[in-house]
């Protein structure tokens, strides 16, 4: 097995994936696209979501990417061994191209193979789905691996809840897999160890997902027209396999950032357990930060939806830093530290470097005012508490007078044997803010990248909407930094320094409604990004989508590079209502808007 470095894994998985005729796609935003149900790209799979279900990407049917994403999930387990909340994931796809025997050949070949990951046949174990209502038993994978010369003993047929992947929000593309576990040499827990056991035997490596279904909203899996790979390989999992290593934080994807910790605290990583659990929070929560400010959707810290989980994440570095003794003005420097790392690989850290420092440092800042008195305020409480429930109230307090998140009080709670009473919490929140949170559960019902045609149209109308804005504002530097679609409304975040003035929004509204009166074709067009920018198309993504990239043309109104679905024709958006203009974050707008038939 080699001892390869993070770096030498990203690579060479790439360059393996591009012998065998795949393009090489740069990683997506960590804010998904047009998508409700998440707030963050989770996995590999999920900006590809519309062409696993059957759009044409225009860099073709076999790609691969390392992607970056982000699982806050588990953000309080962070500190153990395994647990982050920003992780690259390494996958290729086949989009209606290749399936299982390929998929798998090429599986095979990068792990064994000596030019390649050269790992020994005889650690390795595999399993494949065993079969229920909704799909048969996975025989056809279990024989490829068989032709690969793998022994009997060494397959295992589980159950949905192993050997299913997807979707991954609630409706979606999805479908059987199969896994590549390494055996770590620990002996077996049990007689009936195998690799769907968690006792550390066995470490899954990477996941074949045959993308043949799509799980619709009445939880019924349809049939997708066309079979798709999607596989992923998480990169500081696999490299703390391949490098024998505990934990990932052991491996040298961390070793620099641990060592700016360490010089910034003067503590060493393994001092102690609490420790060694603060520098693992300090490192995790700074790169994932980094990662979210700089991405080229860059978020900054807020009190809703990405901003709130960025707020969450720096907090809870801060406090763990203090712990560690280290100064205010110590979070940017880690930061620093991860731009230096990974800035040739995500020039966007490179790009937004000042932004992620003046954004960490403020934040940093903001906090430091307020958490010494809110601790104390804390202790106090639970000194005086005479039960071991931490009122709503003053959970709330904790909250609104010095920025504690719900979560972050919860944390402390538990450190001392106290519970918070959330539900409490929640109706003075509700209270004080009046505003309804429609916007945040509306996230959570709608499907995974509904193609439905509400979106379509709500999409369409978006480009109309960014067409009218640049038009109206005369101003060529405004540029989209989100959208979100559900089938009710889209919403709209470009950047612009003020709020737009009441006739500003009329004429916007004005435009797209001229436009959809005029009926216009809705074109898509196939153009290399250097054509694209030539007709002087729209392309707030860059070169997102590869060399090929599909520009949607509304001629006259609108151009835009996009990945689509669109309506066919203006005149079937019906009538366009802008809701509601306002503040997002710093210089950047945000706006809802409505379609309605009449
Ligand atoms: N989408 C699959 C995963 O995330 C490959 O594991």
């Amino acid at each position: 097995m080699k001892e390869l470095t993070s770096r030498q894994l990203r690579s060479l998985y790439l360059e393996f994936f591009k012998s065998k005729g795949h393009t090489i796609i740069p990683s997506a935003s960590l804010i998904p696209e047009n998508d409700p149900t998440v707030l963050f790209t989770t996995a590999g799979m999920h900006p590809l979501v519309p062409y696993l279900l059957g759009e044409k990407h225009p860099a073709g049917t076999r790609l691969t990417d390392v992607q970056k994403c982000v699982r806050t999930g588990d953000i309080e387990e962070v500190g153990d061994a395994s647990h982050c909340t920003f992780f690259e994931m390494l996958g290729n796809w086949s989009l209606g191209d290749y399936f299982k025997k390929e998929a798998i050949s090429w599986s095979f070949e990068f792990l064994t193979d000596e030019k390649w990951l050269g790992i020994p046949k005889d650690k390795l174990y595999f399993t494949c789905f065993a079969g229920d209502e909704n799909a048969p038993k996975d025989t056809e994978s279990y024989q490829y691996w068989r032709d690969m010369g793998v022994e009997e003993s060494h397959i295992f047929f589980l159950d949905k809840k192993h050997n299913w992947w997807g979707p991954a929000g609630i409706t979606g593309p999805c479908g059987p897999d199969t896994e590549m576990f390494i055996d770590t040499g620990k002996p077996a827990c049990s007689e009936h160890c195998d690799p769907s056991c968690s006792c550390g035997k066995y470490l899954e490596i990477w996941n074949d997902v045959f993308m043949q279904y799509n799980k619709n909203e009445n939880g019924e899996f349809e049939p997708l027209a066309k079979q798709n790979v999607d596989t992923g390989m998480g990169l500081d999992r696999t490299i703390c396999i391949l490098q024998g290593k505990k934990s990932v934080y052991d491996t040298d994807v961390f070793e620099g950032i641990l060592a700016k910790i360490s010089e910034l605290s003067g503590k060493h990583y393994e001092d102690d357990e609490e420790t060694t659990k603060a520098f693992r929070i300090v490192a995790d929560h700074v790169r994932c930060a980094t990662f979210i400010i700089g991405d080229e959707k860059g978020v900054t810290p807020s009190n809703v939806d990405q901003g709130y989980v960025l707020r969450r994440l720096l907090r809870r570095a801060i406090r763990f830093a203090m712990k560690l003794g280290i100064a205010q003005g110590g979070l940017p420097q880690i930061a620093e530290q991860v731009i230096a790392q990974y800035g040739d690989i995500y020039p966007e850290l490179e790009a937004n470097h000042e932004k992620i420092v003046s954004e960490i440092a403020q934040e940093e800042e903001r906090f430091s005012r307020t958490i010494t008195q809110g601790m104390k305020e804390f202790d106090k409480l639970v000194t005086y508490l005479k039960t071991n429930e931490i009122p709503g109230k003053s959970a709330f307090r904790l909250y609104d007078t010095f920025g504690f998140p719900i979560e972050f009080t919860m944390e402390l709670a538990a450190e001392k044997g106290f519970t918070v009473d959330e539900a409490g919490y929640h109706e003075a929140f509700k209270k004080h803010q009046e505003k309804s949170q429609a916007g945040a559960e509306q996230r959570f019902k709608g499907g995974l990248a509904d193609t439905g045609e509400a979106t379509a149209r709500l999409h369409t109308a978006t480009h109309l909407l960014l067409a009218g804005l640049k038009k109206v504002l005369g101003d060529d530097s405004i540029m989209q930094k989100g959208s979100n679609i559900t089938a009710e409304r889209l919403r709209f975040d470009f950047s612009f320094a003020r709020p737009l003035t009441a006739e500003e929004k009329q004429a916007v509204e004005n435009f797209v409604n001229e436009a959809i009166a005029a009926d216009i074709v809705v074109e898509c067009k196939e153009m290399t990004l250097e054509q694209a920018r030539e007709e002087n198309a729209t392309g707030v993504f860059g070169s997102k989508y590869g060399e090929v990239v599909k520009v949607y043309n509304i001629e006259g109104w609108s151009k835009e590079i996009c990945g689509g679905p669109h309506a066919a024709r203006t005149g079937e958006l019906g009538k366009f209502h802008l809701q509601k203009e306002q503040s997002s974050s710093a210089g950047v707008r945000r706006i809802r808007a409505t379609l309605s038939n009449d």
